[in-house]
């Protein structure tokens, strides 16, 4: 039988992966929506089917409801996932998880309670590359990793949402919590989690305002940059950055260096993974191009959740899994603010 994916929230994100993914995907159907605008609810249930709710209430009490998709701003992930869990729903929530490393206990604690899935969807994990990346420097492909570099930048949330302009709810600490370290920063943290299967526990960084301002004119009361040292468990060193202001083009790259080589991820225009020997030799590997904001392709988040339905494993995108990049990114916003590497 078909698992039933309430929508709640139907913003960018929901709009361009979630609810084209569910909608497609053969095990499952959109039992309906949630939008605060119910305008936009009513667009998505035209256009792909399944009813509107007039509350979050209404549909956690909809007993046909499996399970829901929680992409709503950041502030709001904690307390409606918790609800969802506490209703019997199953949660695939958007990243950041939540805005407190308590929100982020809180609604682990709710799913352990309840018996439910919670799954965050840090979505880096699933693309082919990453995956590929993954096998290779765990089967040795670059010898034993030394150091990396991981980078997530583009031009700035105010074209994306659904309701762009300065006044957007990214900018607004109230409403976002966290500038671009938690919202571009946590899909790198945890990729290079996830890359070297090794947790971070020290953090230097520097979270600033470079750039974005709000309507007023006057700087966004978040970060717009992201620069941070990190060291893993496993003696690994590297860098993260994250920023909105780099203007043109998106960079989406990681870089790994080992006794053996170096694994160019998503670094090169063309060729989407490139393994460079230590003499000099290069090999590429077009598995394929990476997700921008402007080419949205398949991201496997439909796919990852809908399979945990059914085997009732959170697997690669549980909570438990993305735990540790959250702590980073609490550890980061931190240093930066008190002006030393944190340990975690
Ligand atoms: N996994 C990814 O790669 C990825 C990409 C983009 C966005 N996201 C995440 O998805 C979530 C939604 O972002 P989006 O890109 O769709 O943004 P958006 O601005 O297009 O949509 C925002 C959504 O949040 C709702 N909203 C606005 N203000 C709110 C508030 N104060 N409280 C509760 N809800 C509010 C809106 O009604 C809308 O449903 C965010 O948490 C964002 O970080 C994840």
């Amino acid at each position: 039988m078909k698992k039933r994916i309430g929508i709640i929230g139907c913003g960018k994100i929901a709009q361009v992966r979630h609810i084209p993914e569910f909608s497609a995907h053969p095990q499952a159907e959109i039992a309906g929506y949630y939008n605060p605008t119910r305008s936009r609810a009513e667009q998505m249930a035209q256009t792909y089917g399944g009813r509107v709710y007039d509350s979050i209430d209404e549909m956690l009490a909809d007993t046909s409801v499996d399970a829901v998709v929680i992409s709503l701003a950041n502030t709001a992930h904690a307390e409606v996932s918790i609800k969802a869990l506490q209703s019997g729903k199953d949660v695939l929530c958007e990243k950041p998880m939540a805005t407190t490393l308590e929100e982020c206990e809180a609604m682990m604690d709710a799913a352990r309670e309840s018996g439910r899935l919670l799954l965050i969807a840090q979505n880096q994990r699933l693309t082919p590359v990453h995956r590929q990346a993954r096998e290779m420097i765990a089967s040795g492909a670059i010898g034993k990793v030394l150091t990396f570099r991981t980078t997530f930048g583009h031009a700035g949330p105010e074209t994306w949402s659904v309701n762009p302009g300065k006044g957007t709810w990214f900018f607004s600490k109230e409403k976002a919590a966290m500038g671009v370290m938690a919202d571009l920063g946590v899909h790198k943290i945890d990729l290079i989690d996830y890359l070297l299967d090794s947790r971070i526990t020290d953090v230097g960084a520097l979270l600033s305002t470079l750039d974005k301002t709000g309507p007023d004119g006057n700087p966004i009361s978040v970060d717009d940059n992201a620069l941070c040292i990190l060291r893993m468990e496993n003696g690994v060193v590297g860098t993260m950055t994250a920023s909105w202001t780099y203007y043109g083009a998106e960079d989406n790259s990681t870089i790994i260096y080992g006794t053996e080589g170096i694994l160019r991820i998503y670094d090169d225009p063309v060729h989407s993974l490139r393994l460079i020997g230590s003499d000099g030799s290069v090999r590429d590997f077009d598995v394929e191009r990476i997700q921008t904001n402007d080419n949205q392709t398949f991201s496997g988040i439909a796919e990852a959740f809908v399979g945990a339905l059914f085997s009732r494993d959170g697997g690669e995108l549980s909570a438990e899994k993305v735990l540790p990049a959250m702590k980073a990114v609490f550890a980061a916003i931190r240093s930066s603010g008190e002006g030393r590497f944190i340990k975690i």
